[in-house]
């Protein structure tokens, strides 16, 4: 890392605390299924990340003792603290499979009130509760009472333009005792389109006390400045942006910490992780399916490269670890064959 250039001289000063420790200028990683398993959540926190969030699980799934969500809720000790988010719509469900959750080890319980996606929400579970938020704040609650751990939640805006209510739901969820919200600033009716919203967040904040979360479009350390410089959030969580390239943490990190823009990761580090991380895959998942579950994270580590889809189509189709090491050096050689300094300068738009 080289040439850090200074931002501007505001100083960002957030802090939270959820587990006894305080968390400054707190970056978390999102929840996201099929992404934040543990060799991801392992490399993001190394990267930076505060806070790592599992994949959501179901509780009916995990009070019925479904192996797939037991796998889901493993974490290291190097992850804490863990959050472990469940979905539903039983409270007794709910609070069910907190006590689980609890039970397991885990720092924090999230609850998953904004996924969108239709198996979710026709279970009248996730964003589907924006539509009945006194069934959201029975579940809050139960929950909250079922267990000791802090319990913290990541819902939208609404769930439809007509419907923007999480100005008046929030201090409601508050008084359940949950310790966190994270507000994806969409309604469900955008899923992923369109812009987030980020003016909700001082539009909640004005009406609770408790840490608030902004998540939605971060997508560099300038935004992640923006998003504490311009809003009054006590925290941001990151997405999709860092899917491939988790080195964003650390670049958010040096940006609200400490006013600077670093250098991007160069040829060796963005071939090393993406190495490091097939491993853990494999390492936490188990031969074959670690490798399988890894194949979705080639393009984002070779995004960009010089001729990375040529390699990439390669990648997804081979069996061996060893294989797929030799290939991702000799792919590395020819990477610095072109740029000498290792300063990933080459990009190539068509990849
Ligand atoms: C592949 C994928 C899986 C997701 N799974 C979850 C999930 O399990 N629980 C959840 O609360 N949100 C989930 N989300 C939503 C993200 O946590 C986040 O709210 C959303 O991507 C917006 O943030 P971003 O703009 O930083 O990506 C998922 C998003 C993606 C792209």
């Amino acid at each position: 890392m080289q040439n850090n250039n200074i931002i501007d001289k505001n100083i960002i000063n957030k802090k939270i605390n959820l587990t006894g420790n305080d968390i400054l200028n707190p970056v978390l990683l999102a929840p996201m299924e099929g992404i934040t398993d543990l060799p991801f959540r392992i490399i993001c926190k190394k990267m930076g990340a505060d806070i790592v969030f599992s994949e959501f699980i179901a509780s009916e799934a995990l009070i019925r003792d479904a192996k797939k969500s037991f796998d889901k809720m493993k974490f290291t000790e190097e992850e804490r603290p863990i959050a472990v988010q469940i979905f539903g719509n039983n409270p007794y469900a709910m609070s069910e499979a907190a006590k689980i959750v609890e039970n397991a080890g885990v720092d924090i319980l999230d609850l998953n009130f904004g996924c969108w996606v239709r198996k979710v929400v026709q279970h009248l579970s996730g964003a589907a509760l924006l539509k009945t938020p006194k069934k959201m704040i029975e579940i809050t609650k139960a929950v909250v009472d079922a267990v000791k751990i802090p319990v913290t939640l990541k819902t939208r805006i609404g769930w439809n333009p007509d419907s923007k209510i999480i100005d008046t739901l929030a201090p409601e969820l508050e008084a359940t005792g949950i310790k966190m919200i994270s507000l994806h600033c969409r309604t469900r009716d955008m899923g992923m389109s369109g812009n987030a919203d980020w003016s909700y967040i001082d539009k909640v904040k004005d009406k609770i006390s408790i840490p608030l979360i902004l998540n939605g479009d971060i997508k560099t350390a300038i935004d992640a400045r923006k998003a504490f410089l311009t809003t009054n959030c006590d925290g941001i969580m990151i997405g999709r942006a860092v899917v491939g390239y988790p080195f964003l943490f650390r670049e958010v990190r040096q940006a609200i910490d400490n006013n600077i823009i670093t250098e991007k990761p160069n040829i060796d580090e963005r071939i090393d992780t993406c190495i490091e991380h097939l491993k853990l895959s494999i390492e936490y998942n188990d031969f074959p399916k670690g490798l399988y579950e890894f194949r979705k994270h080639y393009s984002g580590y070779l995004k960009g490269l010089h001729n990375a889809s040529i390699y990439r189509q390669k990648l997804v189709l081979m069996n061996e670890l060893n294989e797929i090491i030799d290939l991702l050096n000799t792919y590395r050689d020819f990477l610095l064959s072109y740029d000498n300094e290792n300063q990933l300068q080459i990009l190539d738009n068509n990849s």
